[in-house]
Protein backbone atom coordinates (compact mmCIF):
# COMPACT_ATOMS: atom_id res chain seq x y z
CA UNK A 1 0.00 0.00 0.00
CA UNK A 2 0.97 3.36 -0.65
CA UNK A 3 2.37 5.56 2.12
CA UNK A 4 0.71 9.24 2.83
CA UNK A 5 1.49 11.88 4.87
CA UNK A 6 -0.80 14.29 6.29
CA UNK A 7 -1.13 16.20 8.91
CA UNK A 8 -1.39 20.30 9.92
CA UNK A 9 -1.19 23.34 12.24
CA UNK A 10 -4.56 25.42 13.44
CA UNK A 11 -3.52 29.13 12.02
CA UNK A 12 -4.11 31.19 15.15
CA UNK A 13 0.15 32.46 15.42
CA UNK A 14 3.34 32.50 13.79
CA UNK A 15 4.82 28.63 13.78
CA UNK A 16 7.98 28.95 16.72
CA UNK A 17 10.80 26.52 17.51
CA UNK A 18 8.10 24.15 19.34
CA UNK A 19 6.78 23.44 16.29
CA UNK A 20 10.04 23.41 14.30
CA UNK A 21 11.36 20.33 16.33
CA UNK A 22 8.02 18.83 17.21
CA UNK A 23 6.97 18.43 13.61
CA UNK A 24 8.01 21.07 11.28
CA UNK A 25 11.61 19.81 10.69
CA UNK A 26 10.35 16.09 10.19
CA UNK A 27 7.96 16.83 7.92
CA UNK A 28 10.39 18.59 5.35
CA UNK A 29 12.90 15.07 5.95
CA UNK A 30 9.81 12.84 4.98
CA UNK A 31 8.33 14.92 2.36
CA UNK A 32 12.30 15.00 0.91
CA UNK A 33 12.94 10.98 1.38
CA UNK A 34 11.22 10.08 -1.45
CA UNK A 35 9.23 7.07 0.61
CA UNK A 36 5.60 8.57 0.97
CA UNK A 37 3.91 8.67 -2.55
CA UNK A 38 2.30 11.98 -1.05
CA UNK A 39 2.86 14.39 1.46
CA UNK A 40 -0.35 16.87 2.61
CA UNK A 41 0.24 19.61 5.00
CA UNK A 42 -3.07 21.24 5.73
CA UNK A 43 -3.55 24.76 7.57
CA UNK A 44 -6.84 23.62 10.01
CA UNK A 45 -8.47 27.40 9.70
CA UNK A 46 -11.65 25.73 10.45
CA UNK A 47 -10.63 23.48 13.47
CA UNK A 48 -8.72 27.00 15.01
CA UNK A 49 -12.55 28.80 13.89
CA UNK A 50 -14.01 25.80 16.55
CA UNK A 51 -12.53 27.68 19.35
CA UNK A 52 -12.07 31.26 18.07
CA UNK A 53 -15.62 32.31 16.65
CA UNK A 54 -15.19 35.86 17.48
CA UNK A 55 -11.57 36.16 15.89
CA UNK A 56 -12.21 35.34 12.58
CA UNK A 57 -9.97 38.27 11.42
CA UNK A 58 -6.94 36.04 13.51
CA UNK A 59 -7.26 32.95 11.67
CA UNK A 60 -7.08 35.12 8.68
CA UNK A 61 -3.91 36.71 8.98
CA UNK A 62 -2.55 33.45 9.88
CA UNK A 63 -2.87 31.69 6.73
CA UNK A 64 -0.32 33.86 5.45
CA UNK A 65 2.18 33.64 8.39
CA UNK A 66 2.03 29.66 9.04
CA UNK A 67 1.96 29.18 4.75
CA UNK A 68 5.10 31.58 5.02
CA UNK A 69 6.68 30.03 8.03
CA UNK A 70 5.90 26.33 6.09
CA UNK A 71 7.36 27.25 3.40
CA UNK A 72 10.78 28.75 4.09
CA UNK A 73 11.31 25.70 6.64
CA UNK A 74 11.45 23.68 3.03
CA UNK A 75 8.02 21.99 2.28
CA UNK A 76 8.20 22.52 -1.09
CA UNK A 77 4.96 22.98 -3.11
CA UNK A 78 6.35 20.99 -6.03
CA UNK A 79 6.56 18.14 -3.61
CA UNK A 80 4.29 18.47 -1.08
CA UNK A 81 0.51 19.56 -1.31
CA UNK A 82 -0.30 22.36 1.03
CA UNK A 83 -4.15 23.31 1.41
CA UNK A 84 -6.33 25.41 3.43
CA UNK A 85 -9.46 23.00 5.77
CA UNK A 86 -12.14 25.41 5.09
CA UNK A 87 -11.47 25.27 0.95
CA UNK A 88 -12.44 21.01 1.35
CA UNK A 89 -16.37 21.12 1.71
CA UNK A 90 -15.75 17.33 1.42
CA UNK A 91 -14.71 17.75 5.01
CA UNK A 92 -17.75 18.43 5.85
CA UNK A 93 -19.88 16.20 4.66
CA UNK A 94 -17.26 13.55 5.98
CA UNK A 95 -17.54 14.67 9.25
CA UNK A 96 -21.42 14.71 9.00
CA UNK A 97 -21.39 10.64 8.41
CA UNK A 98 -19.03 9.99 10.85
CA UNK A 99 -20.80 11.57 13.78
CA UNK A 100 -22.98 8.63 13.20
CA UNK A 101 -20.17 6.53 14.26
CA UNK A 102 -19.31 8.09 17.81
CA UNK A 103 -20.99 8.69 21.04
CA UNK A 104 -20.96 11.64 23.03
CA UNK A 105 -19.20 9.58 26.02
CA UNK A 106 -16.49 8.66 23.66
CA UNK A 107 -15.66 12.29 22.95
CA UNK A 108 -16.21 12.98 26.58
CA UNK A 109 -13.45 10.69 27.23
CA UNK A 110 -10.73 12.61 24.77
CA UNK A 111 -7.72 13.22 26.88
CA UNK A 112 -6.97 16.13 24.82
CA UNK A 113 -10.37 17.99 24.45
CA UNK A 114 -10.79 17.37 28.26
CA UNK A 115 -7.87 19.21 29.15
CA UNK A 116 -8.25 21.77 26.29
CA UNK A 117 -11.91 22.75 27.47
CA UNK A 118 -10.28 23.56 30.92
CA UNK A 119 -7.66 25.63 29.78
CA UNK A 120 -10.11 27.79 27.50
CA UNK A 121 -12.99 28.07 30.63
CA UNK A 122 -15.63 26.45 28.55
CA UNK A 123 -17.33 24.54 31.32
CA UNK A 124 -21.27 24.75 30.00
CA UNK A 125 -20.39 26.58 27.10
CA UNK A 126 -17.95 24.10 24.51
CA UNK A 127 -19.19 24.90 21.64
CA UNK A 128 -20.59 21.98 19.76
CA UNK A 129 -17.97 22.20 17.20
CA UNK A 130 -15.74 22.50 19.46
CA UNK A 131 -16.30 19.40 20.91
CA UNK A 132 -16.57 17.23 18.10
CA UNK A 133 -13.24 18.36 16.38
CA UNK A 134 -11.46 14.88 16.80
CA UNK A 135 -14.26 13.63 14.11
CA UNK A 136 -13.75 16.55 12.01
CA UNK A 137 -9.92 15.47 12.62
CA UNK A 138 -10.87 12.18 11.62
CA UNK A 139 -12.27 13.54 8.35
CA UNK A 140 -8.94 15.53 7.39
CA UNK A 141 -7.18 12.40 8.01
CA UNK A 142 -9.34 9.78 6.28
CA UNK A 143 -10.21 12.09 3.10
CA UNK A 144 -6.77 11.40 2.26
CA UNK A 145 -6.11 8.20 3.18
CA UNK A 146 -3.05 9.07 4.91
CA UNK A 147 -1.09 5.82 6.63
CA UNK A 148 1.35 8.14 8.50
CA UNK A 149 0.49 11.44 10.67
CA UNK A 150 3.44 12.86 11.61
CA UNK A 151 2.50 15.23 15.48
CA UNK A 152 3.23 15.70 18.96
CA UNK A 153 1.57 13.21 21.20
CA UNK A 154 -1.17 15.62 22.52
CA UNK A 155 -2.92 14.47 19.27
CA UNK A 156 -2.31 10.53 20.04
CA UNK A 157 -6.03 10.77 20.82
CA UNK A 158 -7.43 12.11 17.73
CA UNK A 159 -5.37 9.47 15.65
CA UNK A 160 -6.75 6.70 17.74
CA UNK A 161 -10.07 8.45 18.03
CA UNK A 162 -9.51 8.54 13.80
CA UNK A 163 -8.43 4.42 13.96
CA UNK A 164 -11.87 3.70 15.78
CA UNK A 165 -13.73 5.62 13.28
CA UNK A 166 -12.28 3.53 10.44
CA UNK A 167 -12.56 0.57 11.73
CA UNK A 168 -16.51 0.99 12.48
CA UNK A 169 -17.02 2.41 8.98
CA UNK A 170 -15.29 -0.37 7.25
CA UNK A 171 -17.43 -2.49 9.42
CA UNK A 172 -20.43 -1.71 9.50
CA UNK A 173 -19.98 -0.30 5.35
CA UNK A 174 -17.59 -1.67 3.38
CA UNK A 175 -13.45 -1.52 3.20
CA UNK A 176 -12.72 2.38 2.09
CA UNK A 177 -11.45 3.95 5.18
CA UNK A 178 -7.41 3.38 5.48
CA UNK A 179 -6.46 3.51 9.24
CA UNK A 180 -3.25 5.70 10.69
CA UNK A 181 -0.54 5.69 12.83
CA UNK A 182 0.65 8.43 13.97
CA UNK A 183 4.66 9.29 13.89
CA UNK A 184 5.74 10.98 17.20
CA UNK A 185 9.10 13.48 17.20
CA UNK A 186 12.41 11.54 17.65
CA UNK A 187 12.93 12.87 21.27
CA UNK A 188 11.76 13.59 24.43
CA UNK A 189 12.60 17.45 23.72
CA UNK A 190 11.73 17.41 20.49
CA UNK A 191 8.21 16.66 21.69
CA UNK A 192 8.12 19.06 24.33
CA UNK A 193 10.25 22.03 23.76
CA UNK A 194 9.75 24.56 27.14
CA UNK A 195 8.83 27.84 26.50
CA UNK A 196 11.96 29.88 27.29
CA UNK A 197 10.51 31.05 30.95
CA UNK A 198 10.86 26.54 31.53
CA UNK A 199 7.33 26.82 31.42
CA UNK A 200 5.33 23.22 30.27
CA UNK A 201 5.67 24.79 26.52
CA UNK A 202 5.27 27.49 24.30
CA UNK A 203 2.44 30.01 23.86
CA UNK A 204 1.77 32.73 22.50
CA UNK A 205 -0.01 33.64 25.38
CA UNK A 206 2.19 33.36 28.10
CA UNK A 207 5.19 35.02 25.31
CA UNK A 208 7.76 32.58 25.89
CA UNK A 209 8.33 31.80 22.64
CA UNK A 210 10.71 31.71 19.93
CA UNK A 211 9.30 32.33 16.41
CA UNK A 212 10.87 31.11 12.91
CA UNK A 213 10.16 34.33 11.97
CA UNK A 214 12.17 36.47 14.87
CA UNK A 215 15.37 38.36 14.01
CA UNK A 216 18.61 37.50 14.82
CA UNK A 217 18.62 40.09 17.67
CA UNK A 218 15.24 38.50 19.32
CA UNK A 219 16.29 35.22 19.73
CA UNK A 220 19.85 36.12 21.06
CA UNK A 221 17.76 38.34 23.37
CA UNK A 222 15.54 35.60 23.91
CA UNK A 223 18.15 32.95 24.77
CA UNK A 224 20.13 35.29 27.12
CA UNK A 225 17.35 36.06 29.03
CA UNK A 226 16.07 31.99 29.43
CA UNK A 227 15.59 30.05 32.30
CA UNK A 228 18.60 27.86 33.81
CA UNK A 229 18.62 26.63 37.25
CA UNK A 230 17.99 29.23 40.10
CA UNK A 231 20.38 27.59 42.80
CA UNK A 232 23.23 28.01 39.97
CA UNK A 233 24.38 30.97 41.39
CA UNK A 234 27.77 31.38 41.24
CA UNK A 235 29.97 29.86 38.24
CA UNK A 236 32.01 27.55 40.64
CA UNK A 237 28.37 25.96 41.90
CA UNK A 238 27.11 22.98 40.87
CA UNK A 239 24.22 23.00 38.35
CA UNK A 240 21.54 21.16 37.81
CA UNK A 241 20.01 20.25 34.61
CA UNK A 242 16.26 19.02 35.19
CA UNK A 243 14.17 21.89 34.24
CA UNK A 244 17.16 23.32 32.40
CA UNK A 245 15.38 24.82 29.73
CA UNK A 246 18.92 25.71 28.05
CA UNK A 247 19.69 21.74 28.45
CA UNK A 248 16.42 20.88 26.99
CA UNK A 249 16.98 22.63 23.90
CA UNK A 250 20.73 21.84 23.68
CA UNK A 251 18.98 17.86 23.63
CA UNK A 252 16.38 18.77 20.65
CA UNK A 253 18.93 20.82 18.58
CA UNK A 254 23.22 20.41 19.61
CA UNK A 255 25.23 17.80 17.73
CA UNK A 256 28.61 17.00 18.40
CA UNK A 257 29.73 18.80 15.37
CA UNK A 258 28.30 22.22 16.77
CA UNK A 259 31.06 22.06 19.42
CA UNK A 260 33.89 21.70 16.86
CA UNK A 261 32.37 24.91 15.03
CA UNK A 262 31.33 26.94 18.61
CA UNK A 263 33.03 25.42 21.48
CA UNK A 264 35.78 23.14 21.20
CA UNK A 265 36.69 22.45 24.99
CA UNK A 266 34.02 19.73 24.61
CA UNK A 267 33.46 16.88 22.37
CA UNK A 268 30.27 16.21 23.07
CA UNK A 269 26.74 17.65 25.21
CA UNK A 270 27.82 14.97 27.76
CA UNK A 271 30.52 16.55 28.39
CA UNK A 272 29.30 20.02 28.66
CA UNK A 273 26.81 18.35 30.95
CA UNK A 274 29.14 16.81 32.94
CA UNK A 275 31.45 20.40 33.57
CA UNK A 276 27.99 21.74 34.26
CA UNK A 277 27.14 19.29 37.19
CA UNK A 278 30.25 19.49 38.77
CA UNK A 279 30.27 23.40 38.83
CA UNK A 280 32.70 25.74 37.14
CA UNK A 281 30.83 26.38 34.21
CA UNK A 282 28.84 29.51 33.70
CA UNK A 283 24.91 30.06 32.19
CA UNK A 284 26.04 32.62 29.95
CA UNK A 285 28.72 30.54 28.08
CA UNK A 286 26.30 27.76 27.64
CA UNK A 287 23.46 30.26 26.39
CA UNK A 288 26.11 31.72 23.94
CA UNK A 289 26.72 28.08 22.51
CA UNK A 290 22.84 27.60 22.42
CA UNK A 291 22.58 31.00 20.84
CA UNK A 292 25.11 29.99 17.91
CA UNK A 293 23.64 26.51 17.24
CA UNK A 294 19.85 28.69 16.83
CA UNK A 295 21.30 31.45 14.94
CA UNK A 296 22.57 28.60 12.49
CA UNK A 297 19.28 26.49 12.24
CA UNK A 298 16.90 29.76 11.80
CA UNK A 299 19.38 31.65 9.42
CA UNK A 300 18.82 30.23 6.71
CA UNK A 301 14.81 29.68 7.23
CA UNK A 302 14.50 33.60 8.16
CA UNK A 303 16.27 34.52 4.69
CA UNK A 304 14.01 32.15 2.71
CA UNK A 305 10.74 33.74 4.84
CA UNK A 306 12.40 37.46 3.32
CA UNK A 307 12.33 36.32 -0.24
CA UNK A 308 9.08 34.21 0.28
CA UNK A 309 7.71 37.63 1.43
CA UNK A 310 8.73 39.30 -1.87
CA UNK A 311 5.87 38.07 -3.49
CA UNK A 312 2.28 37.51 -1.57
CA UNK A 313 0.12 36.32 -4.59
CA UNK A 314 2.23 33.68 -4.98
CA UNK A 315 1.80 32.28 -1.81
CA UNK A 316 -1.79 32.27 -2.35
CA UNK A 317 -1.86 31.00 -5.81
CA UNK A 318 0.36 28.28 -4.27
CA UNK A 319 -2.23 27.61 -1.61
CA UNK A 320 -5.38 27.66 -3.97
CA UNK A 321 -3.71 25.16 -6.39
CA UNK A 322 -2.88 23.26 -3.53
CA UNK A 323 -6.70 23.14 -2.41
CA UNK A 324 -7.27 22.80 -5.65
CA UNK A 325 -5.81 19.80 -5.84
CA UNK A 326 -6.75 18.20 -2.33
CA UNK A 327 -10.15 18.82 -3.07
CA UNK A 328 -10.41 16.49 -6.13
CA UNK A 329 -8.77 13.66 -3.61
CA UNK A 330 -11.00 14.02 -0.93
CA UNK A 331 -13.78 14.44 -3.76
CA UNK A 332 -12.84 11.08 -4.73
CA UNK A 333 -12.82 9.04 -0.76
CA UNK A 334 -16.32 10.77 -0.42
CA UNK A 335 -17.74 9.59 -3.36
CA UNK A 336 -16.83 6.16 -1.90
CA UNK A 337 -18.14 7.09 1.20
CA UNK A 338 -21.18 7.54 -0.39
CA UNK A 339 -21.34 4.40 -1.89
CA UNK A 340 -20.58 2.15 0.66
CA UNK A 341 -23.29 3.90 2.70
CA UNK A 342 -25.91 3.41 0.12
CA UNK A 343 -26.42 6.86 -0.49
CA UNK A 344 -25.24 7.38 -4.24
CA UNK A 345 -28.57 7.20 -5.82
CA UNK A 346 -28.30 8.82 -8.85
CA UNK A 347 -25.29 7.01 -10.25
CA UNK A 348 -26.70 3.33 -9.42
CA UNK A 349 -27.99 2.24 -12.37
CA UNK A 350 -28.75 -1.40 -10.62
CA UNK A 351 -30.90 0.81 -7.81
CA UNK A 352 -32.75 2.24 -10.41
CA UNK A 353 -33.68 -1.17 -12.35
CA UNK A 354 -34.43 -2.76 -8.94
CA UNK A 355 -36.86 -0.22 -7.79
CA UNK A 356 -38.40 -0.32 -12.04
CA UNK A 357 -38.51 -3.80 -11.47
CA UNK A 358 -40.76 -3.08 -8.29
CA UNK A 359 -43.32 -1.25 -9.39
CA UNK A 360 -43.87 -3.19 -12.87
N1 LIG B 1 -5.26 19.43 15.88
C1 LIG B 1 -4.03 19.79 15.22
C2 LIG B 1 -3.31 20.81 16.09
O1 LIG B 1 -3.93 21.46 16.91
C3 LIG B 1 -4.25 20.37 13.84
C4 LIG B 1 -4.90 19.40 12.90
C5 LIG B 1 -6.13 19.51 12.34
C6 LIG B 1 -4.35 18.19 12.42
N2 LIG B 1 -6.39 18.47 11.55
C7 LIG B 1 -5.34 17.63 11.56
C8 LIG B 1 -3.14 17.51 12.64
C9 LIG B 1 -5.12 16.40 10.95
C10 LIG B 1 -2.94 16.27 12.01
C11 LIG B 1 -3.93 15.74 11.18
O2 LIG B 1 -2.13 20.99 15.94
Amino acid sequence: MSKIILTGDRPTGRLHLGHYVGSLKRRVELQNSGEYERTMIMIADAQALTDNIENPEKVRQNIIEVALDYLSCGLDPKKSILFIQSQISELCELTFYYMDLVTVARLQRNPTVKSEIKMRNFEASIPVGFFTYPISQAADITAFKATTVPVGDDQLPMIEQTREIVRKFNSVYDEVLVEPEALLPESEACMRLPGTDGKAKMSKSLGNCIYLADSADDVRKKVMSMYTDPTHLQVSDPGHLEGNTVFTYLDAFCKDEHFERYLPDYANLDELKGHYQRGGLGDVKVKKFLNNILQEELEPIRNRRKEFEKDIPEIYRILKEGSDAARQIAAQTLSEVKTAMKINYFEDADLIMEQVKKYN
